[in-house]
């Protein structure tokens, strides 16, 4: 049954805003995206994750939603959604899209409305609180910008309980008739052709905060059910990915026996990650890797370097976190946010090595999962530390050396967040169009590397094991599914190695994936090999099956 199609797939995160501008205003949209498909069906990725698009007052990048049911006027119509997921799914591309349910924007007509009126029918859509609760300052998401999670609200009578920044009003989900709004909500989306969702913020739209009493006795994690059970009844082979930064204990009622969320971004190892390729050790990644309880065999882990968000490194010790901050020379002042993460992308940690930026991707792809890329990490997109917060990580995306990076033909003064312009990441020599013309660009590996990762599914729906190297900067491990067994090898370190696998003789000989050629092992022992400098091989064993 090869039906699950994420366990295989290659994910696409894009936030529509930035991305393509179609109409010429300064803001990416629906028509700028979907001129993009090409690129992206050439790139080879099979699903597209959609930050949100809704009509929001957008002070948190999309994240504050207005209206569940529609697009966002400056970034196109229903029509456009629909038109591009049509267009996306003709070329084998699905579409999810972000629900941010947890809260909506206090300018959402619902919470407009419960502050309005006692006896709305909305009141009862949020939590509320006649006096402030003594743990108000306690469980801020966004230390120093958020200072409590309770906001009084004057025509309210009341404070109201947010999670996030007070432009953002916790829903109640202990209330049914949330509940069935959610799923219409979903229900909504599905009808127009998407294939699932990314749950935003899953631990805090299941927690029972400030309604405790009315949930006396409930299990919090029986809503993920409830939500699944609503999905496949409506649509067989959609998903939920959660976003679900948990302690690795917490991450079973997650999954449930597999009738919960298919998937979880796999936090624990991504840090661990980030602290081997810091380190330049494989310790970490074994760690990470070896941290959370077996999951059930439908359900996948995601992996990702970077996302929209802070890296954050809060599963790391703060001598770990120091130590990452140190090996990539960051200065701690400049990056360092809300108290847990680096407000940067990937390529600038590394000093845009291109070897480094390589091993890392090439780990993504072949740990055990389905990865998911963040838009511009084909070209190694930098970013713009003079934006606020988080929005250093958002610029435009760069397609030429033109004016505005050729993501828009708006004035530059117009344009929705300037593009980068600086000496190694601006768009004059960093784009979309040049790495086009250059076989040994980034996104033409990048290319390379998805299209070879699609032929070797055992990555995605395998079983894992490590490969003993007796080398403490080389990681090595195969995956194995219906008789194939696929193996990368990847040194971490700076300094070239030589290595012996320990493979057995019966295991034969191996076929080197990325070069297309049956490896010529060193000194006709087959199982021997060099390692160059932050050097990768991906192997299979036996025949080559394409
Ligand atoms: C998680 C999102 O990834 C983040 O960008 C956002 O600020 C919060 N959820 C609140 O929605």
């Amino acid at each position: 049954m090869l039906d699950l199609w994420y366990k295989n797939a290659i994910i696409y995160c894009l936030d529509v805003e930035t991305y393509m501008d179609g109409n010429g205003d300064g803001i990416g949209d629906f028509e700028g995206l979907t001129q993009r498909l090409n690129y992206l069906a050439g790139l080879g990725i099979t699903c597209i994750w959609l930050m949100p698009f809704y009509p929001t007052p957008n002070r948190d990048n999309g994240y504050d939603v207005m209206d569940f049911y529609n697009v966002d006027p400056r970034l196109g119509t229903l029509g456009d959604f629909v038109e591009f997921t049509r267009l996306a799914n003709e070329r084998g591309i699905r579409v999810i899209v972000d629900l941010v349910v947890n809260h909506t924007s206090t300018e959402h007509p619902w919470f407009q409305s419960a502050c309005q009126n006692k006896q709305s029918k909305y009141r009862d859509f949020y939590i509320w609180s006649q006096e402030k609760p003594k743990d108000a300052a306690e469980g801020v998401i966004f230390p120093g910008v958020q200072e409590s999670t309770w906001t009084y609200n004057q025509q309210a009578g009341a404070y109201y309980f947010h999670r996030f920044y007070e432009h953002q009003a916790d829903l109640n989900i202990t209330n049914p008739a949330v509940r069935e709004e959610i799923n219409k909500v979903m229900g909504f989306w599905l009808q127009l052709g998407v294939s699932g969702f990314r749950i935003d913020a899953a631990p805090f739209l299941i927690e029972l905060k400030g309604v405790e009493d009315e949930a006396e006795g409930a299990d919090p994690y029986a809503y993920l059910k409830e939500m699944r059970d609503f999905l496949s009844w409506r649509c067989g082979d959609a998903i939920l990915l959660a976003e679900a930064n948990v302690p690795m204990e917490h991450v079973p009622p997650y999954f449930g026996d597999g009738d919960k969320m298919q998937m979880l971004f796999h936090f624990m190892v991504n840090q661990h990650v980030i602290l081997a390729l810091a380190q330049e050790q494989a310790e970490p990644i074994m760690r990470g890797l070896k941290a959370p309880p077996e999951i059930p065999s439908i359900a996948q882990w995601a992996h990702f370097i970077r996302n929209h968000d802070e890296l954050s490194l809060d599963k790391l010790s703060d001598s770990e976190q120091d130590e990452i901050l140190t090996r990539f020379n960051q200065d701690k002042e400049h990056v360092w946010i809300y108290d847990r993460g680096i407000r940067r992308r990937f390529p600038p940690l590394v000093a845009n090595d291109p070897q480094r930026l390589r091993l890392a991707y090439s780990l993504m792809f072949t740990l055990p999962g389905t990865p998911v890329l963040f838009y511009g990490e084909e070209i190694g997109l930098g970013d713009d530390l003079s934006q606020a917060e988080r929005n250093s990580i958002r610029p435009p995306m760069q397609w030429t050396g033109e004016a505005n990076a050729g993501f828009s033909t708006a004035p530059s003064d117009k344009l929705f967040r300037p593009v980068i312009s600086d000496d190694t990441y601006g768009y004059q020599q960093l784009n979309v169009v040049d790495q086009r013309r250059d076989s040994n660009s980034l996104l033409n590996w990048m290319e390379r590397a998805i299209r070879v990762r699609k032929e070797c599914p055992e990555f995605g729906w395998g079983t894992w094991s490590l490969v003993e190297t007796h080398h403490p900067s080389v990681f090595a491990h195969r995956c194995d599914w219906r008789g194939g067994t696929v193996l990368a090898v990847h040194n971490l370190s700076k300094e070239t190695c030589k290595i012996t696998l320990d493979l057995k003789a019966e295991d034969g000989k191996l076929i080197d994936l990325l070069g297309d050629q049956q490896y010529e092992a060193i000194d006709g022992a087959s199982h021997d090999m060099q390692l160059e400098s932050y050097g990768h091989y991906w192997f299979r064993l036996g025949e080559h099956h394409l």
